[in-house]
């Protein structure tokens, strides 16, 4: 496929080599020209192990370049991916203003194209925000209409930095959120390599999926840190405690107790 990457900082530089190393062309599109320069030199933006060896390959094997020139890029590619930073507001809001403007410059672009072109956000961004943004945005700089002229769907990214290229190889799902099936077909044809499930769901749903990812895990470290410190207290070694109830994968690291719903009760809890 040939495929457009706004943002080639930690999520965008990953997929960059990742993606090319999979046959995929890409066009990595940043607002730095430092960062473009690099990935045309076959340097990675980032410190990430394995990366470098990826992009140096997709320079030498020509399935990869970089540009400033947004509106080329989109126009060589069929799926334009949103990578973009989502940098916090002062006040904990999350910022919004690279993906607007990302949105404005594609849509501007579609006004003009004859094929169909799907628009991935893989930024990590609130449920609602691909509806109530992404979209009105798009809709109204290209003149068209998303699921109809162009495709729409987000694609959210779970990788860890500093094992990133293996967790782009080895993910533990792939999650889909889709305007429409078209603009899902286009995604899980990009992931149909990788051994992974591959979950489609509607929009709002994928989004809140990432989020719910990332404040599970930030659960996780604050619950682990409280009860050592707890155990702390009382003169036991926590990790000690944890190693063991980590062990427990039917109750402890499992589905139960994860389904929203009624109230709990019983003697012990
Ligand atoms: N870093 C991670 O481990 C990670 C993991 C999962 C999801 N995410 C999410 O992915 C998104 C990107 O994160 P990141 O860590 O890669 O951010 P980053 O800050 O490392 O990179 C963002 C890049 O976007 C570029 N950019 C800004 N405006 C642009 C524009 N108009 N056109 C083209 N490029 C533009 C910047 O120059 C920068 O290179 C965020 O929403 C983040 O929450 C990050």
């Amino acid at each position: 496929m040939r495929i457009s990457i706004f943002g080639l900082g930690y999520v965008g530089a990953v997929c960059a080599g990742c993606l090319t190393a999979r046959g995929h062309e890409v066009i990595g599109v940043d607002v730095s020209k430092t960062k473009i320069d690099l990935i045309n030199q076959g340097k990675s933006p980032i410190v990430e192990p394995g990366l470098e060896a990826l992009l140096q390959q997709g320079i030498a094997n020509g399935r990869l370049r970089g540009t400033t020139d947004f509106a080329e890029a989109i126009r060589a590619s069929d799926v334009s991916m949103i990578c973009v930073g989502t940098p916090s507001k002062k006040n904990g809001d999350l910022g919004l203003e690279y993906i607007e403007s990302v949105c404005r410059e594609i849509g501007y672009v579609l006004r003009d194209s004859e094929r169909r072109h799907t628009i991935v956000v893989r930024s990590t961004v609130l449920p609602g925000t691909v509806k109530n943004v992404v979209i009105p945005i798009l809709e109204e700089c290209s003149g068209k209409k998303a699921g109809v002229d162009f495709g729409v769907a987000v694609n959210p990214e779970f990788l860890r930095e500093s094992t990133a290229i293996k967790d782009y190889d080895h993910p533990p799902m792939t999650v889909i959120g889709e305007l429409d099936s078209a603009s899902g077909d286009v995604l899980q044809a990009l992931y149909e390599e990788l051994d992974a499930p591959v979950i489609r769901k509607p929009i709002e749903v994928a989004e809140m999926i990432k989020y719910t990812c990332n404040v599970w895990h930030a659960t996780k470290v604050t619950f682990a840190n409280e009860i050592g410190n707890i155990a702390k207290a009382v003169g036991v070694d926590g990790r000690d405690v944890m190693d063991v109830v980590c062990q427990d994968k039917v109750l402890n690291l499992s589905q139960y107790y994860m389904r929203p719903g009624f109230a709990f009760g019983g003697s012990c809890l």
